[in-house]
């Protein structure tokens, strides 16, 4: 049975939820579940823009035999290659062996590693500012590499002002019904799986995803649909500023965020004292995460979110603590910048952990590391704590007044 919207006169949302998947990409745990949506435009001209991953294919095809009202389809837009968007490419190739996919030459290089159906003859690529009359929607591609894969772009439907605008302000979790972002209260719900979700997804590719920003800062936008999750009407400054903010790695909480990662507690009792003792100092929304206990990318969106980061870790193996490991590469890996950065070292013979974290952060664009970088030799005791009340005074003086 179908379950489709209708969001303008003539373009249906075709999209569906899966509240059963664990882990987006088998990597990131999505407790609300994912979204996917996909595009039908009933002009002369039927076109889907893009599709939807194969776990809810079944609600997409019945989708879009109800939605398409006994007519074939006639276009397909490939804007993202990736298969949670494509995965029934092969299938819709047989239902309507004469649909022409529009996608950029990379998508169409993709599609042949990923498929076996001939692509040739029904291909037609587009680059940048190409246009496509559908009868009365003039769509337009821009194109936007590696947000976030390579081959991606972005369709402007210059004539309804509507912006497909593939992974760019997609967000984690299902939807229920309410698809447009001003049915619910996005602020207070969704906002922080909407930065979790670009900073896992997009977030190692800010320079990229903020050149197709100021691309669309100059179109005229009644509607921003993107992969996942809600439909943007209005209020289009709530999301661009936020995504303005991360696609330039500048923070939004001035405050401070203290990883710690800890055998007996003792390292534990640094970042708590550090905690308590900024909080005396004046400064608000302090947090603490255990890294052995927390989910690694609410950790990474944290990071996105703080401006200043402490990373306190035991000493491991003559290592670091590898939960403080795992999230320091993840950081690097997606290329987190302009951070203020404290340290605590734990180490019961020969302390390790203070030196090879300094040696990675020092490799992260526009970060600085504070001083003292406090060592504790097992427990916390009167010279590690007088370093801890210096670490968070020099904490205190760097944070934006
Ligand atoms: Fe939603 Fe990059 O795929």
């Amino acid at each position: 049975m179908y379950n489709v919207r209708k969001i303008q006169d003539d373009i249906y949302w075709l999209g569906a939820s899966d509240r059963r998947l664990e882990k987006f990409e088998n990597t990131y745990r999505v407790p609300a579940g994912m979204s996917y949506n996909s595009y039908l435009i009933l002009d002369e001209k039927t076109c889907l823009v893009d599709g939807i991953d194969y776990n809810v294919a079944q609600q997409f095809f019945d989708n879009l035999e109800y939605a398409l009202q006994g007519r074939t389809l006639d276009y397909m837009i490939v804007n993202h290659m990736e298969p949670d968007h494509c995965a029934i490419i092969p299938q819709l190739v047989q239902m309507y062996p004469h649909m022409k996919l529009i996608g950029s030459m990379q998508a169409f290089k993709m599609m042949n590693q990923f498929y076996r159906f001939e692509t040739d003859s029904r291909s037609i690529v587009v680059k940048e500012n190409d246009t496509l009359s559908l009868g009365k929607h003039n769509l337009k591609f821009i194109t936007a590499p590696m947000v976030h894969w390579p081959e991606v772009i972005v369709t402007y439907d210059e004539t309804a002002k509507v912006l497909f605008s593939a992974d760019v302000f997609g967000c984690f979790g299902a939807m229920s019904g309410n698809v447009f972002a001003d049915e619910i209260d996005w602020e207070h719900d969704w906002k922080d799986e909407c930065r979790r979700y670009y900073t896992c997804i997009v977030g190692k590719y800010g320079m990229q995803a903020a050149t197709v920003l100021k691309k669309i800062r100059n179109l005229e936008i009644e509607m921003i649909c993107p992969l996942h999750a809600h439909i943007w009407r209005k209020d289009f400054d709530k999301i661009i500023s936020l995504y303005e903010k991360w696609t330039s790695y500048s923070y939004e909480v001035n405050s401070v965020a203290i990883f710690y990662g800890s055998v007996y507690n003792n390292t534990a009792l640094a970042a708590d004292i550090l905690a308590m003792k900024l909080a005396e100092k004046g400064i608000k929304n302090v947090k603490v995460f255990d890294t052995s206990k927390t989910d690694l990318s609410i950790m990474l969106s944290t990071a996105f979110q703080y401006s200043t980061l402490v990373f306190a870790a035991a000493s491991y193996n003559a290592e670091i603590f590898d939960t403080v490991q795992h999230l320091l590469s993840e950081i690097k890996n997606h290329s987190l910048a302009n951070r203020t950065v404290g340290l605590i070292e734990n180490g019961s013979w020969v302390p390790t952990a203070k030196l090879l974290m300094e040696k990675q952060i020092s490799t992260w664009k526009n970060t600085v590391i504070l001083e003292p970088k406090v060592t504790v030799k097992s427990a916390v005791k009167e010279d590690s704590l007088a370093e801890l009340e210096k670490l968070a005074d020099a904490i205190v003086e760097s944070l934006e007044k």
